[in-house]
């Protein structure tokens, strides 16, 4: 095969066995990193520059070939070879290509491990402000999808059994709160990843006159790292990051088993638009909310990556191991796997249509007004124990005669409990349960209002805050 070109031959006297090569080959996955890698090069040779350390002409030559580079990268020209080992290595013989041995003088100062570290945490940074920003067009769709229900009664369930009546749109909003919270979580996950690693070296730092807080600028981190044996092996960054993910798709997991169930015949709630919804080969009949099971179904490869990062970390010693290199395809592939979900489920939820009649008619089915009844005797000062007592009864009554709790008659209320008069009728309804849904967070109409004012004030502002760091960053990376 070809000759391949490591970065470390001066104390080898054989080169590596093919299996040694495919085992340590990381370039068709570490690839993606070469726009990140060629940016830190260019904050690095300004540093080498700035010292000195490198001659005016020589320092030049490098930035117009790494400016080459850049473009020819992006454009698809310049392309890693089967020799080449990883995104590292083939972006240093991409620069000697262009300008001989003066290539390899942007390695003073600089090992691949501080450098892969760098890369990795910029990919990261860009992509899940990315994900943040998808995010924010679900919650978008949500509120929208949930005030469209806003006035639409609806059974509400513990344990999957009738429990209260509830506002629809109360059931929908309630996802809004945690993809709040991962918006949240993304935020405070960057203000722990802003830390620059550029500049550790292999381990120790540098003897080099190299400035890592005037390259952390450079690069748009808010600091650069307090110890460099910390800086070349951490990967909190990631483990944290592919934790937000997993916690992302089990909150879309959830949304798609909701999906799945409301759009069942039995239920019959959900109308799943058709471009959101797929067919069977043989049961011509068959529309199958496709989109919400993969939602779910993807929860667990999501899972799979935290897990397989986690199990690399556990009981790695001493600054840079071999094994961390196993770090960028459980990312990838969860930063590409929410790249897919995100959207599928925006679009579903934006374009699912709800059954009103059925789930108004639903909601007081299951003696779901029992609790009124009981809250309607607390009122009239009986101890919540016997007030939930006589509730339990008219149930009992109801089950036993097959009726509904507001068909009983007077006379079997107050057989029941003396101070069930006949007032009690006006609180047996869905409406009237609903509105009596009065404090902070409630579904009654009042809170759900408000409920729905903060969740969109507070989307608008955190859409500003991602929208501000991503142009920020793009602008770093286009400097
Ligand atoms: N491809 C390596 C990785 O992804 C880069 C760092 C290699 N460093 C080393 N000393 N072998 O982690």
């Amino acid at each position: 095969g070809e000759k391949i070109m490591a970065l470390w031959g001066g104390r080898f006297s054989d080169a590596p066995t093919d299996a040694v090569f495919a085992l340590s080959r990381s370039v068709h996955f570490d690839w993606r990193l070469a726009p990140y890698d060629l940016r830190s090069s260019l904050s690095h040779l300004k540093v080498l520059r700035s010292s000195s350390l490198l001659q005016e002409g020589v320092a030049n030559e490098i930035e117009q070939a790494l400016g080459e580079l850049i473009t020819e990268v992006a454009s698809g020209k310049f392309l890693p070879i089967v020799s080449d080992e990883d995104v590292h290595s083939a972006l240093e013989r991409g620069l000697t290509e262009k300008i001989g041995a003066t290539g390899g003088s942007l390695r003073a100062g600089r090992s691949r491990n501080d450098q892969v570290a760098t890369d990795l945490k910029l990919f990261t940074i860009e992509h899940m402000l990315e994900v943040a920003s998808s995010i924010t067009h679900l919650q978008t769709a949500r509120l929208a999808k949930a005030s469209e229900y806003g006035d639409a009664p609806a059974p509400g369930f513990t344990h999957m059994q009738h429990a209260q009546p509830i506002l629809f749109g109360h059931e929908i909003a309630k996802h809004a709160q945690s993809f709040a919270r991962d918006l949240e979580r993304i935020q405070d996950w960057l203000v722990r990843t802003n830390v620059s690693p550029l500049g550790s070296g292999a381990l120790s730092g540098s003897g080099l006159s190299l400035d890592p807080a005037a390259t952390a600028q450079d690069l748009g981190f808010s600091s650069s790292s307090a110890n460099s044996i910390d800086a070349v092996s951490d990967r909190d960054f990631v483990a944290e990051a592919l934790f937000i993910l997993s916690l992302v798709g089990v909150h879309l997991s959830r949304i798609g088993e909701e999906w799945c169930l409301w759009a069942t015949t039995e239920f019959g709630w959900a109308q799943v638009a058709d471009a959101y919804s797929t067919g069977s080969s043989i049961m011509p009949q068959k529309k199958n909310p496709d989109m919400a099971e993969l939602a779910r179904g993807k929860a667990g490869r999501l899972i799979g990556n935290l897990t397989a990062v986690l199990a690399m970390l556990k009981g790695l010693p001493f600054a840079y191991n071999r094994d961390l290199q196993e770090d960028k395809e459980p990312l990838f592939d969860s930063i590409d796997t929410l790249r897919l979900v995100l959207p599928a489920v925006t679009g579903m939820v934006a374009t699912t249509t709800f059954d009103r009649a059925k789930m108004l008619a639903a909601a007081p089915l299951g003696f779901s007004l029992a609790t009124e009844i009981a809250d309607f005797l607390v009122r009239a000062h009986v101890p919540f124990a016997q007030a939930h007592e006589a509730a339990g009864k008219c149930v009992a009554l109801c089950e036993k005669d097959g009726i509904e709790l507001d068909q009983l008659s007077d006379q079997q209320f107050k057989s029941i409990h003396s101070a069930l008069t006949p007032e009690i009728r006006k609180v047996l309804t869905v409406q009237g349960a609903i509105a009596s849904r009065v404090t902070v967070g409630a579904t009654g109409p009042t809170a759900f209002a408000d409920q729905m004012k903060l969740a969109t004030t507070n989307l608008s502002r955190l859409s500003k805050v991602i929208a501000a760091q991503r142009k920020a960053f793009s602008e770093m990376m286009g400097a």
